[in-house]
């Protein structure tokens, strides 16, 4: 059935490594046929409140630098003060909702927050992609409560497919630019100075948790604890799985099939 674009409102499920971030900045950058599309990564807000060693920043370091969750009730608060943004929530700003989030405050994170903060109502179509959220089924559960208050209801759940050793592979080679939070990777999509973005200048960061031990913990998470949701958004017909084991170019394709 064909979608129209205001009805884009999607969740990235997959892997770590799987691309859902790669292919949410492309939508994001507003060049394909969407439009501009708000681009909300848990993993980019967690990023930007650790770089600012804000009191969740400090509580979510060592989970995340060890590969594993933050717990649920942490993430649900974060998601669901984020939904109420005037750009992605059909009602604009609800009575009583409290700022909390802005990821304009670091040069670290500043691609994150072009993508995920929200404080201008720019974006018309109304279209938007979790990434990263949610990843339990408690998280799953509470983003249907949150999205049936809000009036609004997912398009779709698209699961990025990828076998575990190319997951690996892509992530203990993946850099970061520090300052527009492009993603590069050494063995996939080389930056043409070693060590420099190609698209700003910046400098190329590596995250912590791609330190292989690191990885290796985040997989055997992703099994046990977000796998699960496969069989939850099954059950509500919203699940479309991709092929994300082939290039950017055709797996963004096939997202964008998505939403005609
Ligand atoms: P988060 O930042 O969400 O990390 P993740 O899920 O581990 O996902 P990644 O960002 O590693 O993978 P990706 O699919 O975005 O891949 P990418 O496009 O970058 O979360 C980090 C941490 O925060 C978590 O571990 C947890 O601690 C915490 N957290 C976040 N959300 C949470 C939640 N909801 N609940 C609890 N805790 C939460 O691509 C990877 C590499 O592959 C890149 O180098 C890229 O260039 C390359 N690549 C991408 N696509 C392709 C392709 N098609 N072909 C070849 N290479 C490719
Ligand atoms: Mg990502």
């Amino acid at each position: 059935m064909a979608r129209s674009k205001s009805s884009f409102r999607t969740v990235f499920l997959g892997a770590p490594g799987a691309g859902k971030g790669t292919q949410a900045q492309v939508l994001a950058a507003g060049k394909t046929e969407l439009g501009p599309v708000v681009h909300i990564s848990t993993g980019d807000i967690l990023r930007t409140h650790v770089a600012e060693g804000t009191a969740l920043g400090k509580q979510a370091k060592a989970f995340m630098d060890q590969g594993q969750l933050v717990p649920d009730d942490l993430i649900i608060a974060i998601v669901e003060d984020r939904l109420r943004k005037p750009d992605v929530s059909p009602a604009g700003v609800l009575p009583g909702v409290r700022p909390v989030h802005s990821g304009a405050r670091s040069p670290a994170t500043s691609n994150a927050t072009a993508s995920s903060s929200a404080t201008s109502n720019s974006n018309a179509s109304g279209a938007w992609i979790l990434d990263g959220f949610p990843r339990t089924v408690p998280q799953a559960q509470a983003l249907d409560r949150s999205l049936a208050g809000l009036g609004a209801a997912l398009s779709n759940v698209v699961y990025f497919r990828v076998p575990s050793d190319v997951l690996v592979k892509r992530l203990t080679a993946r850099w970061t630019c520090t300052q527009c939070g492009a993603i590069w990777n050494t063995e996939f999509k080389p930056t043409r100075v070693v060590g420099t973005c190609d698209a700003c200048g910046g400098r190329l960061s590596q995250r912590p948790d791609d330190r292989p031990e690191a990885v290796v913990k985040r997989l055997e998470v992703f099994r046990s604890q977000t796998e699960p949701l496969l069989n939850y958004y099954r059950g509500q017909n919203l699940l479309v799985e991709i092929d994300a084991n082939r290039t950017p170019e055709l797996v963004l394709s096939d997202v964008l099939a998505l939403a005609r």
